[in-house]
């Protein structure tokens, strides 16, 4: 049994597409053991809590420095020591001591096909707004390993979404959660949960 923890910042609609995908067998031979989030107002927590998963809030704001949370986080990861850790919608940059630790063992969902529209500064609507702004037709999302650069790592699942005329970002973003973000993350773990990658 693959021990995933979920990092969150937000909503938590891929941790939900997740829980759903346990629950009716699209993920086999995994188990969510803990959701941590860096915001305390994220509802992913609450979501958490629903599905009776161990939710857990390490905020930077209650640290004196950068360093000290990096710290107390990677000290709560070594105390749950995940197989795998998905990072799904989790908006802190990893420290280089985390993506060393769990190297090959943290993934990430982008909302884009990569390399488009990722690294710095590429993350929630902006991504959407810029996939708009550029004029493409196709957009995506993408799962993949998380190493010490941004959106930078081995490539594991993408999935094409179109572009349609009179798209907002609001529009295009809930159509690439819809289409492709809910169903590769699940499928990303289900593959790496039983060997299959
Ligand atoms: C998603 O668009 C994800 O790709 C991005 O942040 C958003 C998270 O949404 N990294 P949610 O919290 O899973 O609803």
């Amino acid at each position: 049994m693959l021990k995933v923890v979920v990092l969150v910042s937000g909503g938590g609609t891929n941790l939900q597409a997740i829980l759903d995908s346990i629950g009716d067998g699209r993920i086999r031979n995994a188990r969510v053991e803990a959701v941590i989030s860096n915001n305390p107002g994220a509802y992913a927590l609450e979501r958490a809590k629903k599905a009776g998963i161990p939710a857990l809030c390490i905020s930077p704001k209650t640290f004196e420095n950068r360093e000290a949370f990096n710290r107390a986080f990677l000290a709560k990861l070594d105390e749950l020591q995940p197989d795998l850790i998905v990072l799904a919608g989790f908006l802190v940059v990893l420290p280089k001591e985390m993506t060393q630790a769990y190297s090959g063992k943290i993934i990430n969902i982008h909302p884009s096909l990569i390399p488009s529209f990722c690294g710095k500064g590429f993350y929630g609507l902006k991504v959407h707004e810029a996939a708009l702004e550029r004029g493409v037709k196709v957009t995506g999302a993408t799962v993949h390993f998380v190493d010490e650069g941004t959106d930078t790592g081995p490539i594991i699942l993408q999935k094409a979404v179109s572009v349609e005329p009179g798209d907002t970002p609001e529009i295009l973003q809930k159509r690439v959660m819809e289409q492709a973000e809910w169903v590769i993350l699940p499928k990303a773990i289900d593959m790496i949960a039983n060997n299959e990658l």
